[in-house]
């Protein structure tokens, strides 16, 4: 089936639609979803989104932008982090405007709570600029977007997956989706395609990602040949609960919460003694995994498994029920704890992409150090990288980069879709993905791809985890090469069309093998510590040699890569201490 549309947006969490919101005031605007759009991840993000609104107390875009690019270890594109700073402020009133309910003060302004790395006056102390809405934030985003893109009259694709795009040397022209629902591949032709596919933390096996994160987007990309930027550094959040990785929000140490070790002590004395547990998460990460390494960690059923306690039993009565009754709830219900009375078992848990498709700052993807751009290709939100979260995003920039740059991108793209005329797509637009999918299909058997996706899993949770070292990483690029080679043999069990998920799933692991083959070797090959990216084997940063983004671009089962300059124009890289 063909379809046509002035602008395609595939993904439909915050920074899809607030792409669409924009595009579709002026152009005739598709959302293609994997999910039903208010199921996307976007949901998940629970403790709020920065502003320097300044409604507890003094703060500013100039701090807010500083505390980024210092929590990025000096890998953030300065300016790209000044404008987020900026356009913040605007960005939550916008939100708000459109009917978002935040958690308010007495006097009704937007509340606003401590996070990781917030600070005032450049770094004399915390500031609470995270604006929230109870531990629901994304949620609340999500929900608000949605109404605004029905009300826009955006057209949806609900439970439509990405297969292809369609891009020559110069241009995008449209995308390649299966129909969930029946099996059938669409074809659709656009003057403009946005990528917001979200994240991959499927690739690691302890992740708070949903099952859906499996980086569609930036995968499908670096298949034809796109370079990915800054692929080595991945997020680590501390507060993961023990075993299962789903995510107990940062916003619980902003209430006050503590992480303890098996002594009771306060451990992040030791590690940042001005922040303390509102250090950055790469820090938090390391310190925990630091303290398990010594023995001070809780016994877990195996040495494995152990792990720190954060505490919230000290908390004034009704804090949790009031400003954080989901992860209440997800104690209750997956723990059996009730967090008022029983510190909550955590464990760092894979979490946040800060690399991904590379973009300037109107979300129009550039493919190397030079700016070179394809014409209607662009991309937003956590599967981009337009170089605001560096080597280590701070906690509530995530909601804030898919509203700014959603935003800007759905704006650039209404422009832009005025001034050309439709592509022609060739006849034989679907026939790649249409053999991709036959192969698949054939009948024949081959190996089960859900035990090939745990083994990728394992396989980047060992060895490109918080801690990196040369031979692990080298081990790791070797699997994932081998599994690679693997997934030329998978076929599926299941032959029926509708809502084929062993088909999809397939699809998926295609997608999260090429990515994680990605990330390991573009981590094996920066040779220094960084942010997230921490390596027992080069412990320093080192801006004299590693001061650049990695541009990595995939050629079979090589990854060849190239740097790009990292602007500083506006503040002089230092060591970071908190
Ligand atoms: O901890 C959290 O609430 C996560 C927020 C984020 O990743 O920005």
């Amino acid at each position: 089936m063909k379809h046509e549309f002035e602008c395609v947006i595939v993904g439909s969490g915050g920074a899809g639609l607030y792409s669409a919101l924009e595009t579709s005031a002026c152009a005739k605007t598709a959302v293609l979803s994997k999910v039903y759009p208010v199921r996307s991840h976007t949901g998940a993000a629970q403790g709020g989104i920065s502003a320097a609104l300044g409604n507890r107390e003094e703060d500013k875009p100039e701090w807010h932008a500083f505390d980024t690019v210092k929590g990025g270890d000096y890998l953030v594109d300065q300016q790209a982090a000044m404008i987020m700073a900026q356009d913040a402020v605007q960005a939550v009133y916008d939100l708000e405007n459109r009917g978002l309910p935040f958690s308010r003060t007495t006097d009704g302004k937007i509340d606003q709570r401590r996070f990781g790395g917030h600070t005032k006056a450049f770094g004399k102390g915390p500031v609470r600029r995270a604006c929230y809405a109870a531990d629901r934030t994304g949620h609340m985003i999500l929900q608000t977007l949605y109404q605004q893109c029905i009300k826009n009259k955006v057209t949806f694709f609900d439970e439509f997956q990405v297969v292809d795009v369609i891009l020559d040397e110069k241009t995008c022209k449209g995308v390649i989706a299966i129909e969930l629902a029946t099996g059938q591949l669409h074809t659709f032709a656009a003057k403009s395609v946005l990528f917001a596919t979200g994240g991959f933390g499927r690739i690691f096996k302890i992740t708070s990602n949903a099952f859906a994160n499996t980086g569609d987007g930036p995968a499908v990309l670096a298949r034809k040949g796109i370079p990915l930027q800054d692929m080595e550094f991945f997020q680590f959040h501390p507060t993961g609960i023990k075993g299962l990785g789903i995510l107990i929000t940062e916003a619980v140490r902003g209430e006050g919460g503590i992480l303890r070790n098996n002594a009771g002590d306060r451990f992040m004395e030791q590690y940042a003694p001005t922040l303390l547990d509102l250090a950055p998460r790469d820090m938090v990460s390391r310190a925990i995994m630091t303290e398990i390494a010594a023995g001070r960690g809780m016994r877990g059923d195996k040495k494995i498994d152990d792990y720190v306690n954060l505490d919230a039993t000290h908390l004034a009565k009704g804090v949790l029920e009031a400003k954080l009754p989901d992860i209440t709830e997800f104690c209750k219900t997956y723990l059996g704890i009730d967090p008022n009375e029983t510190p909550i078992p955590v464990l760092p848990t894979a979490h946040y992409a800060m690399g991904g498709i590379p973009t300037d700052l109107d979300g129009r993807v550039v493919i190397d150090g030079k700016g070179t751009i394809i014409e209607g290709l662009y991309a937003a939100g956590e599967c981009a990288c337009v170089s605001v979260h560096g080597a280590n995003r701070l906690g509530t920039n995530s909601l804030l980069d898919l509203v700014v740059f959603g935003r800007r991108a759905g704006i650039h793209i209404g422009e832009y879709v005025k001034h050309i005329d439709f592509p022609a797509i060739p006849a034989d637009a679907a026939a790649e993905a249409q053999r991709w999918i036959d192969r698949l299909t054939d009948g024949k058997t081959g190996p089960h791809g859900g035990h090939m996706a745990e083994e990728m899993q394992t396989v980047m949770m060992e060895n490109v985890g918080i801690y990196r070292n040369e031979a692990d990483m080298a081990l790791a690029v070797e699997a994932i090469r081998n599994l690679r080679d693997r997934y030329g043999d998978v076929r599926v069990q299941d032959f029926s069309k509708p809502f084929n998920t062993d088909l999809l799933e397939l699809i998926e692991l295609k997608n999260m093998l090429d990515l994680a083959l990605i990330t390991a070797a573009s981590s094996l090959n920066r040779q220094e510590s960084r942010g997230g990216h921490s390596r027992h084997d080069f412990p320093d940063r080192d801006d004299a040699n590693w001061l650049k983004h990695t541009l990595a671009t995939l050629d079979g089962n090589q990854v060849n890569l190239a740097y790009k300059p990292v602007d500083t124009s506006i503040w002089k890289p230092k060591p970071r201490a908190y």
